[in-house]
């Protein structure tokens, strides 16, 4: 529970009691609390809380009452095991491991499901896929199906030696340190897998990857948020001083949800930061290829003398989502490792697939590809802005332009909150993810990520209509015009 942060708010309008319940339901809800866990006696958290007894009575009562925890004389009070839904047939329930219970927040499996026509959907991290090269696609697969007995054979699960080569080749490094990957997201389950021990500290940046938040908490990790905003590295010593972390997950280019760009200085500051604690870096490098028009700071990876960094990357967005491929650089040893890991749970990912990319990298098709999705990422992002500009009302919503990435990072006026936002617009049939997705903690309350390279732009120009109009209470949107300038984090 030491955990667990209880800040009670004076200014806030519901009683103290209830601020103390709902805080603690939250915790519950996020997996930090799990079933079977004490709380505090009543009369400890009273005085570590310099709070009434009875407030504490009173919110423990509350949280009985909505069947969280259960009391019991004598002992103390417990938190409840999850009632198992009506239609989970009996012999199953009550027999999910408690590993698995941290898994309970469904924020990422329900980004992915695909909306209705008529709803106009910013909330998924989704390049311009309208621009795929399915022609030249097509045309691969069919040479590799005719050509290439490994097409439909089983492979190693390090991955197609042909896309092993073609990755190292154009990243500069070993076949041997390269491990091709189901998506990004599976290199992020298999590192947590490798490193994390149930209680580890692991900082990450703060907002930052939903996905990497929830990974590491499934795992146990402890989730400790680095402010992605400042970049403040004596913060980051600070939390390595005090936390002891396994390692720093890190998006710093173009990042999700921020869309923010570490410069170049702060990347070797941090760089020399971690060597100095022999601090590993996991770099969540998906964007970094998604500059509009000049190339970002190069990847810590590329920077890193002292062989700290473990470097995740993926086709996700810059070719297709479904494709499934990804990759992760890392010394042989550790690739090795992984791999005995994936095999778990997943033999060898799709060899077709694999051999395409490869083809598709060996030729020039594939930086052309990039080029105009760039520009067409550009011309989004441009429209976006356009809309917002002219829909919303003045001061609505404040939000910062970037060179590359896939996102704007909105900060709602007048307090509104982003959640009961998307509860309006889904009903008007726009959506966007809330801001609270991205944080460790509590914080995010007003703020929200637009994606606008998954959209056209005329569908662009009516989702903010729609936007405008439920927001039309509020003041106009403000925005910084930061394209002329260097992106910070
Ligand atoms: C930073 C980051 N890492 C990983 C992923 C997951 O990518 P993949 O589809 O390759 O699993 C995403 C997707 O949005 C992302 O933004």
């Amino acid at each position: 529970m030491s955990t667990v942060s209880l800040a009670l708010d004076p200014a806030d309008p519901r009683p103290l009691y209830r601020q103390l319940c709902d805080l603690l339901a939250e915790a519950i809800g996020r997996g930090e609390l799990l079933p079977g866990a004490r709380l505090l006696s009543e009369r400890d958290l009273a005085a570590q809380l310099g709070l009434s007894r009875t407030t504490i009575v009173n919110g423990y009562r509350e949280l009985e009452a909505r069947g969280l925890v259960r009391g019991h004389i004598g002992r103390g009070t417990f938190i409840c095991a999850p009632s198992a839904p009506d239609e989970v047939p009996p012999a199953w329930r009550g027999k999910i491991a408690l590993a698995a219970q941290r898994t309970s927040d469904p924020a990422l499996h329900a980004l992915v499901r695909q909306p209705g026509a008529e709803t106009i959907s910013f909330a998924p991290g989704s390049a311009a896929l309208d621009l795929f090269p399915l022609e030249h696609f097509r045309a691969l697969t069919d040479a590799v199906l005719r050509r290439d007995p490994a097409a439909l054979a089983l492979g190693p699960t390090e991955g197609q030696p042909a896309l092993r080569r073609a990755l190292a080749a154009r990243y500069r490094v070993r076949p041997e340190e390269v491990l091709v990957l189901a998506g990004a997201q599976q290199g992020i389950d298999l590192l947590a897998r490798c490193l994390i021990d149930p209680g580890d500290a692991v900082v990450l940046d703060r907002p930052g990857y939903l996905g990497a938040i929830q990974t590491f908490r499934g795992a146990g990790a402890r989730i400790v948020g680095w402010s992605v905003e400042d970049g403040a590295l004596d913060e980051l010593e600070d939390a390595i001083l005090r936390y002891r972390p396994k390692f720093l997950y890190t998006n710093p280019t173009f990042q999700n949800p921020t869309g923010r760009t570490l410069a170049t200085e702060l990347r070797r500051d941090l760089l020399e930061l971690a060597a100095r604690y022999r601090l590993p870096i996991i770099e969540d490098a998906t964007y970094q290829e998604l500059g509009f028009a000049d190339p970002p700071p190069p990847p810590l990876r590329e920077l890193d003398r002292h062989g700290l960094v473990i470097g995740i990357n993926t086709f996700s967005k810059t070719l297709a989502p479904g494709l499934r491929l990804g990759w992760l650089i890392a010394p042989a040893a550790v690739i090795q490792q992984l791999a005995l890991i994936k095999a778990r749970a997943d033999v060898f990912s799709p060899g077709l697939t694999q051999l395409v990319v490869a083809e598709l990298l060996a030729g020039r098709r594939y930086d052309e590809h990039l080029r105009q999705l760039r520009g067409e990422h550009a011309r989004r992002q441009g429209a976006m802005l356009d809309a917002l500009r002219r829909d919303l009302p003045s001061g609505a919503l404040v939000t910062t332009a970037h060179r590359g990435g896939l996102y704007l990072w909105c900060r709602l006026g007048g307090e509104a909150n982003a959640r009961e936002l998307l509860t309006a617009a889904a009903a008007a049939g726009v959506l966007f993810v809330p801001g609270e997705a991205f944080y460790p903690d509590d914080g995010g309350k007003h703020e929200l990520r637009l994606c606008f390279s998954g959209t056209p732009p005329e569908r662009i120009a009516e989702g903010v209509r729609r936007l405008g109009s439920l927001l039309a209470a509020g003041p106009a949107i403000r925005q910084t015009q930061a394209l002329g300038r260097q992106p910070i984090i």
